[in-house]
């Protein structure tokens, strides 16, 4: 079968698979067979890679004085919140959280693992992909968060010099959202945006993957560790909340493919488990008092239990990696406290997909699949919302269509 290779203009060439191999024997070991020092964080690599995986999430404070700067970056992006006055507001909030949020924080060991996790990931994933697809090697995986270190501009930045040839923004939310991967894609923007110099590199991106077989079996396999904990007799009657990061219904109603994304995550999960047990999909992290996607996770938590469903697993079914969300609001707000207050048997929580072999399997498959298409980037994601209002989106996509179709 001839494979359609993303990168044609290179390979064309005939020296691709030859560079590739050199590449790869450098970046592995040095002369002396010894192998080469680890890097930091988004670090100048040894040899040029060819392909960077730029891996885009909203990060994480990695200590305590790193949480305001986080906050306040988050409540100024009007991508993820809007505000009135929110150059004003958003520092305001974020100065007044700040507090509250170190204290958390805290509580889980004194920062968020996501950069570790991400970069665990990213590693993996560029190993395998090296093995798997020598025409794109050497891979090298680049960090981009929105909100914490190393910030997504950044790394373009350092992407750039490194001279990295072609890039794949790579959306660490399986589910799309205009507030989380829209934001992201926004960021990237607006860095070219304020450059007089144009990317260098080839351009494409993978924008969401909330239907990967892979994907579904890790989930599938980390709820049926969790059930086979429950004693046999009352594994049926363990009630399973898919919980995800909730949105303002405002911009549900703008036509944000979110919620629909994350049922479909929802009901390929369940099918894999053959409908084994009851389950619900709620969601959790409300701020604020306008309204957004219900019920929230911890008056299901308390609803169930009234009813006389005792046990559950709450499964985080939009994150990949641990981090507040996961290891604070539903292990100690819910699973423990509400637990104890409102008088559960028992709350496991399913663990999130981390360096799981599945959910590397999902990466390396979602990346490979996206190499040997010639799909630079899918038309769901360069369509606005149908109600969109937000100016950023469509200055956007119209740099991410002109960046992606024009080789
Ligand atoms: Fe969805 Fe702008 S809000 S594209």
């Amino acid at each position: 079968m001839r494979r359609t290779m993303l990168f044609k203009s290179f390979l064309k060439s005939g020296y691709g698979p030859l560079l590739s191999k050199i590449c790869r024997l450098t970046t592995s070991s040095n002369f002396y067979g010894l192998e080469a020092p680890q890097t930091s964080e988004n670090a100048t690599p040894t040899t040029t890679p060819k392909t960077g995986i730029l891996m885009l999430n909203m990060g994480g404070p990695r200590t305590l004085d790193e949480v305001h700067d986080f906050l306040l970056r988050l409540f100024k992006d009007r991508d993820i919140i809007q505000l009135p006055v929110q150059d004003y507001m958003g520092p305001w909030i974020a100065k007044r959280r700040t507090p509250s949020i170190q204290e958390k924080y805290d509580e889980i060991g004194g920062g968020s693992p996501i950069f570790k996790w991400t970069d665990i990931q990213g590693k993996l994933l560029c190993e395998r992909l090296d093995a798997q697809c020598p025409e794109s090697a050497p891979h090298k995986h680049y960090i981009g968060f929105r909100y914490a270190h190393p910030l997504t501009e950044d790394t373009l930045q350092q992407m750039e010099d490194d001279g990295v040839e072609n890039c794949i923004a790579f959306s660490q939310y399986p589910q799309y959202s205009c507030s989380t991967t829209g934001s992201s894609m926004n960021a990237i923007h607006q860095f070219y945006a304020k450059r007089s110099e144009e990317s260098r590199m080839n351009w494409s991106v993978i924008d969401r993957w909330c239907t990967n077989s892979f994907l579904v079996k890790c989930f599938a396999e980390n709820i049926q560790k969790e059930l086979d904990q429950f004693p046999k007799e009352k594994q049926k009657d363990v009630f399973i909340l898919f919980s995800a990061h909730s949105l303002p219904l405002r911009q549900v109603n703008r036509g944000d493919p979110y919620s629909a994304e994350v049922g479909a995550t929802v009901q390929l999960v369940m099918e894999q488990l053959g409908f084994s047990n009851p389950y619900r999909l709620v969601w959790q992290s409300k701020v604020g008092p306008l309204p957004w996607l219900s019920p929230a996770t911890d008056e299901a938590i308390k609803g169930l239990v009234q009813r006389g469903r005792r046990n559950m697993i709450l499964v985080p079914i939009a994150f990949t990696s641990d981090h507040i969300e996961t290891l604070h609001e539903l292990d100690i707000e819910y699973a423990k406290d509400i637990g104890e207050e409102v008088g559960a048997e028992c709350i496991r929580r399913c663990a999130s997909p981390n360096d799981h072999p599945h959910f590397i399997e999902a990466l390396v498959d979602v990346v490979s699949s996206h190499l040997n298409t010639s799909h630079r980037c899918s038309e769901q994601f360069l369509h606005n919302c149908p109600l969109c209002v937000n100016p950023s989106c469509f200055a956007s996509k119209k740099w991410f269509r002109y960046m992606t179709k024009k080789f």
